[in-house]
């Protein structure tokens, strides 16, 4: 039986139930209302409000712009979309980190002035006081390890994390502490599978992998890479379900031919 069909609505508590059932999670990214309603209709487990979006829909190379307004404006425009599925927002570079009073103010204004049901941070126990306090307010917090984007100019590259013994070694250390702090659920980004099976057989909590391997409790990818928008971004842990850049291409070329032909409006299309 899906639980997550069962239920009317997808909550911390539901994501529970399908990790402990052995049933996996399904989680995208949105950032508007239209592509939140879409998603949502299909049966999506968790959309995230990604600060991805300073990628996708502002054309930044890194997610360390977006501001938490911006965020604001991205996610109270798919809480207006969905029905049933939980919706996770991410607190933006600058909003949380070694500030545990200005990540439970950035919190709350998220709460309050968006709607979002939980939110998530990068990182580990360095930022465990921002956890907690905003664990305490009551609000869920996902937790983000692997590749933390919002550390690009650290890493310096985008590549595989935690290949080597010691940072494999944080890693587990990292998830083992973030699930006894208290977060619902982590995501992993672009870790070796066996390390990311390992973290997920030692944790209770759902733990939602992306890059990192079949053997996690569910799998997150960004939507704009899975339909195909975003045309050159290509890792080989992407799998794309639509060419919508070129199917899009050709459709607008198409509406173009006709505007310039006079085809378009014709005699049905007018009052
Ligand atoms: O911002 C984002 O889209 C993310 C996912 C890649 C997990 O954090």
């Amino acid at each position: 039986m899906s639980i997550s069909k069962e239920v009317k609505r997808i909550t911390t508590h539901v994501l529970q139930s399908m990790k402990d059932n052995g049933e996996k999670i399904s989680m995208l990214t949105a950032y508007d209302y239209s592509m939140a309603r879409i998603l949502d209709a299909a049966g999506i487990d968790i959309l995230l409000v990604g600060d991805s979006a300073s990628n996708v829909m502002a054309g930044h190379e890194t997610t360390l712009p977006i501001t938490l307004d911006q965020m604001i404006y991205h996610a109270s425009s798919v809480i207006r979309a969905v029905k049933k599925c939980l919706v996770v927002v991410d607190l933006p570079f600058g909003s949380y980190q070694g500030n545990s009073t200005k990540a439970l103010a950035s919190t709350i204004k998220i709460m309050k002035e968006s709607g979002g049901h939980a939110v998530k941070m990068e990182g580990g126990i360095e930022i465990e006081d921002s956890i907690r306090r905003v664990l305490s307010a009551g609000v869920p917090v996902m937790g983000h390890l692997g590749l933390t984007p919002q550390s690009i100019y650290k890493f310096g590259t985008y590549t595989v994390r935690a290949k080597e013994e010691e940072e494999a070694q944080k890693l587990l250390r990292d998830a083992k502490h973030l699930e006894a702090l208290g977060c619902f659920a982590i995501v992993l980004e672009k870790i070796p599978a066996q390390l990311a099976a390992e973290v997920t057989k030692a944790l209770t909590i759902p733990v939602i992998g992306i890059g990192a391997g079949p053997d996690v409790d569910g799998q997150v990818l960004v939507t704009h890479d899975v339909m195909g928008i975003t045309k050159d971004f290509k890792p080989r842990f992407l799998r794309r379900y639509l060419e919508l850049f070129d199917t899009m291409k050709a459709a607008t070329e198409e509406y173009i031919r006709d505007v310039k032909s006079g085809d378009f409006p014709n005699k049905k299309e007018q009052y």
